[in-house]
């Protein structure tokens, strides 16, 4: 469907062809100046060079080929060649029941030719707890999935596990110390390893912090888990049995982490799927004359001509023979196109990773890993930060767990929901948890990806301002005056029956809630395009302020013209959609009370 502003500039331009100008010159933006006018066309300025004539003069020869418009009310000539323009409001009532008509309730969104689009986010490692830096992957991936699953291109996400690298060597090491009589470190042991783990996610998560600091310290630790890594590489049977055992309690561990983020991979594969698929790829690098070797190393040249920035070589082997994350996430490229063919692939790190990314794709371009008309996003998002403007930590100065995090949280949200109020424990922890998710993720997915933020717990939990919970008030709002209007006998209209009318506006609130409704498609698109999420908070506060601005000019229940009050919960009835169908796509819900 098209967009209003892309209507409208049909009729303008045809205005400009009516009066011996070219019609290009009749494109409409929305107004800088919404106090002087909804719409606003600069054509008249660019056409005054071409026809050598002064602007005013083109602008009021078309104005006056817009008079008796179908879609326009007023098109105003103004000082020095400017056409302010006002729409006609029965036609936006038109174009909001055309859009509730559309089919399957995509209401205006058009679906592209169906892609194959892989998001690669959550970022997380085997034996590592989630920590603060885990948020955005999470959040802003999930989001990213969900608006291109809506667009209706097959999505798939993957969490891509860090479960391959030195840190596997380092909790083997520690283990090994600390439990030396196990099985799977006795070399001649030929019998089944046991079913269950021989540690706990508490033990795990305490293992690999020690160990780690060990090997900053103890050269000799060091050495034993760099050798320990590889002889798990390698497939030696009881270090692979151990790492079996690490996967599974740590992944059942993140699952029950992502759970409570509402995040959810269709993929739980790791850097340790693609290892078998390393010699083949080198071969085929070297074989196509893409490598050199540099001080020992294997590496391809990724510099280009237009380059003004350092643009280091991608490394595919180290000296000592060893793969490298580039040689992981080169060999993931190469069999995520074997087996999805995928024409977007979109991967979420923090922005320290950029240049690697920018190398990892130029390699994967150049030898044609993957075709060159694939599109390759990497999306670097920034740091979250505590009210001190610095990278958030615990009181204590230790990493922030994600799981404190999200306490912190529900926590405040409890207490602002409990307060002066007489409300059921259960229902108050209940939601407090759905609002509590919607304030971290509307307070994360609200800045653009690659900013910094301020992980403001007051303020993202404040039911005022451009938060979650605000938003959530706002469609609580509707559903309880829907609800109402329901116990009064009347008939909520349903959106997707496609059959619904609305009324032309009776203020300039309605008409602004009713143009904010009309820009849902265009948003959600270019949110996909763009792979922004933030596209959508903004519009979706806009929205909720124009509701709550027409809620409190316009008395919907009290309407005695039953056309009229019926034209207004239709209207309600899809701002209540347009938002639910927004917060999906943000990675949340609305509770039915707050
Ligand atoms: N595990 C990595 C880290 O903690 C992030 C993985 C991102 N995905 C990828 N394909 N490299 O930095």
């Amino acid at each position: 469907m098209k967009s209003i502003a892309e209507l409208i500039s049909e009729e303008v331009k045809t205005a400009f062809n009516n009066a011996g100008y070219d019609p290009e010159l009749g494109q409409v933006t929305v107004s800088n100046r919404p106090d002087l006018c909804e719409f606003q066309c600069n054509g008249a300025m660019a056409g005054a060079k071409l026809y050598h004539k002064a602007p005013i003069q083109i602008a009021t020869e078309v104005a006056d080929k817009l008079k008796d418009n179908r879609v326009i009310e007023s098109a105003l000539a103004v000082n020095p060649g400017f056409l302010n323009i006002n729409i006609k409001g029965e036609w936006l009532a038109e174009y909001l029941t055309a859009m509730a008509a559309c089919p399957d309730g995509r209401l205006g969104i058009e679906t592209p030719e169906t892609q194959t689009v892989i998001v690669d986010y959550g970022g997380a490692n085997v034996a590592k707890p989630l920590h603060v830096g885990h948020l955005r992957s999470a959040v802003i991936g999930e989001s990213i999935k969900r608006i291109s699953r809506y667009m209706g291109h097959k999505t798939i996400g993957d969490v891509h596990l860090g479960d391959w690298g030195l840190q596997m060597g380092l909790v083997i090491t520690e283990l090994k110390q600390r439990k030396p009589d196990l099985p799977y470190f006795d070399d001649e042991f030929c019998g089944e390893y046991p079913k269950e783990a021989p540690f706990t996610i508490a033990e795990l998560e305490e293992i690999y912090p020690a160990a780690s600091a060990k090997s900053k310290e103890d050269e000799e630790f060091k050495r034993a888990a760099m050798e320990a890594t590889a002889k798990l590489q390698s497939g030696v049977r009881g270090y692979r049995a151990l790492w079996k055992h690490i996967i599974d309690v740590s992944v059942a561990d993140l699952k029950r982490n992502y759970d409570s983020l509402d995040v959810e991979f269709d993929l739980w594969k790791g850097e340790s799927d693609v290892h078998d698929l390393i010699p083949g790829m080198v071969d085929y690098l070297k074989a196509g004359g893409y490598t050199r070797m540099s001080d020992g190393a294997l590496v391809v040249d990724v510099k280009e001509d237009t380059d003004n920035k350092e643009m280091p070589p991608c490394m595919i082997l180290k000296s000592d023979g060893a793969s490298l994350y580039n040689t992981t996430d080169l060999a993931t490229i190469m069999d995520r196109v074997k087996q999805y063919n995928p024409d977007r692939l979109v991967y979420l790190t923090d922005k320290r990773q950029n240049l690697y990314f920018e190398q990892v794709f130029r390699c994967a371009r150049k030898t044609g890993l993957i075709d060159k008309d694939k599109e390759l996003i990497h999306i670097g998002f920034g740091t979250v930060n505590g009210k001190d403007g610095k990278p958030f930590k615990t009181r204590d100065g230790g990493v922030m767990r994600l799981e404190y995090l999200i306490k912190d949280i529900n926590d405040r949200m409890y207490e602002r929901i409990t307060q002066n109020r007489d409300i059921d424990e259960d229902e108050a922890l209940k939601i407090s948890r759905i609002v509590g998710l919607a304030a971290i993720k509307y307070g994360d997915l609200s800045n653009q990806a690659s900013k910094d933020y301020i992980f403001d717990v007051d303020k993202f939990t404040s039911s005022e301002g451009n938060t979650g919970p605000y938003i959530l008030y706002t469609i609580v709002r509707i559903k309880s005056i829907l609800d109402k209007y329901s116990d009064q006998g009347g008939t909520i209209p349903d959106i997707d029956s496609g059959k619904i009318n609305f009324i032309a506006p009776v203020c300039s609130s309605h008409k602004n809630l009713m143009m904010e409704l009309t820009g849902f498609a265009e948003t959600i698109s270019g949110a996909y395009t763009e792979a922004a999420p933030h596209r959508i908070c903004a519009y979706i506060y806009g929205l909720a302020n124009a509701f709550n601005s027409f809620y409190h000019e316009v008395k919907v229940l009290a309407e005695e013209d039953a056309d009229k009050k019926e034209g207004y919960i239709a209207l309600l009835a899809l701002t209540k959609k347009v938002l639910t169908i927004c917060i999906d796509l943000l990675g949340f819900k609305a509770p039915d009370r707050m």
